[in-house]
């Protein structure tokens, strides 16, 4: 049995047949979770293909999705690891629609064991498991946007939504998420800077950081730790912990390299440090910071800041004017995905604690 799992006889050598790992989804508000997912299921072959539901059928079978159809495609192509994205997939996995997309196996979080969408294939000895992230799904950042919506957690900025928050930022996860490619800047690089929150990362920063790649190909991003957003953003922002959103941004694979807690103020010896060629900024506004004084100041004064037009009118405060908007369908929603969540999470508990007792 090979590392992917397969047998000899279907585990190819790499100069015949390539391993092709299906993963379908809804990906709705994609995260790092959902990045991670996609690292472990493409080291389970060599090309990831992720297949994604319609909104029709996300909203037939799990209740309306926050994020539209195109922003979905948009978000799982722009994922270092996919390399092919498959449109408007039913929420059911067969065998014949592995086989028409020529893949070889079906990779999905590790679930609840009974009769599900992937019994046909999990029948066909085609189906594997990857860890599932925890600290971080869908439902966790909804149930974060429905409570922004009534009352504001923090005011005097600190990391308003992860209280007992089960997410652990290891080195290992960064690393891993950093991947083989990590490099310095050379000479024949042009480097640029750009800075922000990147809140509940999405599309508009996706739309962001590809104009980005056209003024330069190694683009850093620096992240503002949680005290520096809420000081600028306000509310209960930032919705994402630090630490989650350098998981989010690293798993873009326009991104280069990350600064964790970036200054807020660009100084000149950030620019000369960093090697920045062009410093960057969308179309949304520049606060000002605490003392007044413009964070830009030296990128302009040595000529090498530009605006960016994104093209996107989408932003974090866009995503929560529609949890605004749905709101009552949003809890529905929630509170059912909620119960599912507890049992899977209660069943994989029950499958470690049955291993363990094998075990002695
Ligand atoms: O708002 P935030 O700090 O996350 O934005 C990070 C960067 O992405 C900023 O330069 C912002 O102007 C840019 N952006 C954009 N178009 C969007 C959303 C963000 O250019 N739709």
């Amino acid at each position: 049995m090979s590392s992917n799992g397969l047998t000899e006889s279907e585990d190819a050598p790499a100069t015949q047949k390539q391993v092709r790992v299906w993963v379908d989804g809804c990906f709705d508000m994609v995260h790092f979770g959902h990045a991670n997912a996609l690292r472990q299921a493409k080291l389970m072959g060599d090309i990831l293909v992720v297949a994604l539901h319609s909104n029709a059928d996300i909203t037939a079978h799990k209740g309306l999705p926050v994020t539209t159809e195109e922003e979905r495609y948009k978000m799982i192509r722009a994922i270092k690891w996919v390399d092919e994205v498959i449109e408007d997939i039913p929420c059911y996995t067969s065998v014949e629609l592995l086989e028409k997309h020529n893949c070889d196996i079906c990779a999905h979080g590790a679930n609840a064991d009974g009769v599900d969408s992937y019994a046909a294939v999990k029948t066909a000895g085609k189906y594997r498991e990857y860890k599932r992230t925890e600290g971080v799904s869908t439902t966790d950042l909804l149930q974060r946007l429905l409570q922004m919506t009534q009352q504001h957690l923090c005011a005097n900025g600190c990391d308003p939504h992860n209280e007992g928050n089960k997410f652990l930022a290891s080195s290992k996860l960064i690393t891993e998420f950093m991947g083989p490619e990590t490099r310095e800047p050379s000479s024949g690089d042009t480097v640029v800077y750009v800075a922000g929150s990147f809140d509940l990362f999405h599309a508009g920063h996706i739309d962001f950081l590809q104009k980005c790649r056209e003024v330069g190909n190694f683009i850093i991003v620096g992240l503002h730790s949680d005290r520096e957003v809420n000081r600028y953003e306000g509310r209960s922002y930032p919705i994402m912990s630090l630490q989650q959103r350098v998981l989010s941004v690293l798993a873009c694979k326009y991104v280069s390299d990350v600064i964790i807690g970036a200054p807020y103020t660009v100084t000149e010896s950030m620019l000369d440090n960093l090697k920045v060629d062009y410093v960057l900024h969308g179309q949304t506004p520049v606060y000002p910071n605490k003392d007044g004084s413009d964070p830009y100041e030296a990128p302009k004064t040595r000529g090498i800041y530009r605006t960016i037009e994104s093209g996107s009118a989408l932003t974090t405060d866009v995503i929560l004017q529609r949890i605004y908007e749905h709101r009552l369908e949003y809890i529905r929603r929630n509170s059912a995905k909620e119960a599912k969540e507890e049992r899977v999470l209660e069943s994989l508990k029950k499958r470690r604690d049955s291993a363990r007792v094998a075990n002695v």
